[in-house]
């Protein structure tokens, strides 16, 4: 891999928290938890399918690809239904690589929130247009997509035969179990596998991921060359100084050592909001248990810093912060002069908006680093599929590192239960009786 071509990590205003002797006295640390990860010793072992992926969901390329030419054939709109990991990779991809006002609706989105307005919209939108559904859910159990899967199928039923909506239901789940795998065996949709050993969070560079993005038009042979040179590269190198990945889950670890315990992935490229919300969700649900963890937020930017920028200056000192930037942008658009300068902007004159967007980045890490916020910037060189799939793998990569460092599984979510327990009880569902009483003590205050 060539340097232009690669990932790149700056950690030089951390200066202050972390210096490169701090992370080479954590290479035991980081050498003992890679290993155990690497060997499949470590906690949540049963889940590292991910750690392979880019070249073990080969042999279901051709079938991904063949269903998303139909869907780009046949279909103005692919409906992708699911929620979390079975919903934010390919979002993260889709919108980082569309171009932001043409054709960035071939793929619609439903099952991510219960929100009334939002779905009934929706449904009333499909109607009128050509659609396919690509429901997915690990669990096949998740209520949101399983609600919003049986809303879509009621409302379709209206304008398409069972066999015309047959075929053009295709479901992502799990091989054996679950209700939605038994809905494929009654009704014969075609269907893919998330295996076993591969988390929601950890899933968009299987199926989860790749039809939708392919079905939205995008080279998903580039996005798995970009992960597969990166897992080659997290893999192989040991140096916590070498490797950017390690270099970063232990930057992480030595910063919350030090109290800093709020992450703020900030982001000059509007198109990578979805690309934070996915990183939120890696993170947080990998981090965030035992009462330990950083806790993942992010930033727009040049937009927030005139909304948070003010407390990301001067406010609470316990975040840091973490850039991602874009080193080529696609397009160049170049500021005018004008005759008599009005807007007093004359002194942008034949510069480029990427240009301005560029120091403002540089402008803005300086203040931050001048007003105690640490960051370092992660670069991609370009928006583009094969720099994406360098992204996905390496945020993986580090997580599951930074994780373990913690000393928790970085592979389970168990707090997520405990809203939907609730809810189940206050919605009635079978089997929550004694649930329902205690929770509506506690609504009651008693
Ligand atoms: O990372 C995870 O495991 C979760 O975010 C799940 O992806 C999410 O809860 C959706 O679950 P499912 O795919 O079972 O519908």
């Amino acid at each position: 891999m060539s340097k232009q071509t690669k990932l790149s990590l700056d950690i030089s205003l951390l200066k202050e928290y972390v210096v490169d002797s701090d992370l080479t006295a954590m290479q035991p640390h980081i050498d003992s938890v890679r290993s155990a990860l690497l060997n499949r010793t470590c906690a949540g072992a049963d889940f590292l399918g991910w750690l392979d992926l880019p070249w073990s969901v080969e042999s279901e390329l051709p079938n991904i690809k063949k269903i998303a030419a139909e869907i780009r054939d046949n279909a103005d709109h692919l409906v992708s239904i699911g929620i979390g990991g079975s919903y934010l990779g390919a979002r993260a991809a889709i919108d980082f690589l569309a171009d932001p006002f043409l054709c960035n609706d071939r793929v619609l989105y439903l099952g991510h929130h219960i929100g009334s307005d939002y779905t009934a919209s929706l449904l009333d939108f499909v109607m009128q247009k050509n659609v396919y559904v690509n429901v997915i859910s690990k669990s096949g159990t998740a209520t949101e997509p399983a609600l919003a899967f049986r809303l879509l199928l009621q409302e379709l039923s209206r304008k398409y035969s069972r066999d015309e909506l047959r075929r053009r239901v295709i479901a992502t789940t799990d091989d054996d179990e679950g209700v939605l795998r038994n809905m494929v065996k009654t009704e014969g949709y075609r269907s893919f596998v998330i295996a076993d050993d591969i988390g929601g969070r950890f899933s968009v560079l299987s199926p989860v991921g790749l039809l939708p993005i392919a079905a939205a038009g995008y080279d998903i042979d580039a996005l798995l060359a970009g992960a597969r040179d990166m897992a080659h590269w997290c893999k192989s190198e040991s140096d916590v100084l070498a490797n950017d990945a390690l270099k970063y889950a232990a930057a992480r670890h030595t910063l919350y050592n030090k109290g800093k315990d709020v992450e703020i992935f900030s982001s000059f490229e509007p198109s990578a909001h979805y690309i934070a919300e996915w990183w939120k969700q890696l993170f947080g649900e990998s981090e965030g248990k035992e009462e330990k963890g950083i806790f993942p937020t992010s930033a727009s930017l040049t937009t927030d810093l005139h909304s948070l920028g003010q407390f990301m200056q001067e406010g609470t000192r316990t975040l840091f912060e973490t850039f991602f930037t874009v080193g080529k942008t696609k397009t160049e658009v170049v500021i005018p002069a004008v005759d008599g300068d009005a807007d007093d902007l004359n002194f942008l004159r034949d510069k480029t908006v990427e240009h301005v967007n560029r120091q403002a980045y540089i402008a803005t890490k300086f203040a931050h680093y001048e007003g105690d916020l640490p960051n370092m910037t992660i670069e991609i060189p370009s928006r583009d599929e094969y720099s994406l799939g360098q992204l996905f793998y390496f945020f993986e990569f580090a997580v599951a590192i930074s994780g373990l460092l913690l000393d928790v599984n970085p592979f389970n979510q168990p707090g997520v239960e405990a809203y939907k327990q609730n809810m189940f009880a206050i919605l009635d569902k079978p089997g929550y009786e004694d649930k329902k009483e205690t929770l509506l003590k506690l609504i009651k205050g008693e």
